[in-house]
């Protein structure tokens, strides 16, 4: 496995006070041989920016406009996530597409705005229950993917993050098991080909860190994006330990 990425996407949680603790919580993680990103809301990034400054923990955002600057009341331009020093963005949350009408090709103008701002986007992608129920998983992915290929390019897709959430397994407690979860990033692979320094594939839904040292044996598997246990400072450092093959038993 490459050098594995965790990324902690805290949704809409947190206040100043929170975001420098947690931040403080994890702080242990620069220390190993992970990539780890954290993914505050907008409001305290450029606070979380401040802090992570020099330790290696990464910022992300958690999505972007689609247009580039201008009359859009409410929206964050990818360059103001780059202004603050966003390294990442996620692009097509399942909660973007189900709560808020978020359509794959809005999804696509996102990923070329992250592109055009120097931020690499995460590209989640998933099929609900209903889908996987009538075998249309594949589908489904192949979809979401094809629409953010044809408008930015397989290239540019394959060079980005991707990240397999099912929906099912988002905050259910319940993750994919490892088998489902391998043959649907070996698709993936397959598509966008491995030449070059080819996608990075990360799984994501009710990680944990009693689950991830399976997720992290698999071997397409480069990392997990983490939701619920990303609030928990311990949680989401032993989930970075064992993205290393460390425990995280004290004992
Ligand atoms: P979860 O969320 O880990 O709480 O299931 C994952 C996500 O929404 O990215």
């Amino acid at each position: 496995m490459r050098k594995p990425l965790v990324i902690g996407n805290w949704k809409m949680h947190g206040s100043q006070r929170s975001v420098g603790q947690l931040l403080d919580g994890i702080a242990g993680v620069a220390d190993l041989a992970v990539e780890v990103a954290v993914c505050p809301p907008f409001v305290y990034l450029a606070e979380a920016a401040a802090k992570v400054s020099g330790t290696g923990i990464r910022l992300a955002a958690q999505s972007l406009s689609e247009y580039e600057c201008g009359a859009y009341t409410g929206e964050v331009a990818g360059s103001m996530l780059a202004d603050v020093g966003c390294r990442y963005v996620l692009v097509g949350h399942s909660e973007r597409r189900r709560l808020f009408g978020e359509t794959d090709h809005r999804i696509a103008r996102q990923f070329e705005r992250a592109l055009a701002a120097g931020i690499t986007p995460v590209l989640c992608v998933g099929e609900d229950a209903a889908e996987r129920n009538v075998d249309a998983t594949w589908q489904v992915l192949h979809r979401q993917l094809a629409t953010v290929a044809n408008a930015a390019g397989w290239e540019a897709l394959g060079e980005s993050v991707i990240a397999y959430e099912p929906v099912w397994a988002i905050g259910a407690g319940a993750t994919a098991s490892p088998a489902q979860v391998e043959a649907v990033l070996v698709r993936i692979r397959d598509l966008l080909g491995s030449g070059g320094a080819g996608p990075r594939l990360l799984y994501g839904g009710s990680v944990s860190k009693l689950n991830a040292a399976e997720l992290f044996a698999l071997p397409d598997v480069d990392g997990v994006l983490v939701g619920g246990a990303s609030l928990q400072a311990e949680e989401f450092t032993a989930i970075c330990r064992l993205a290393v093959g460390e425990s995280w038993k004290p004992w």
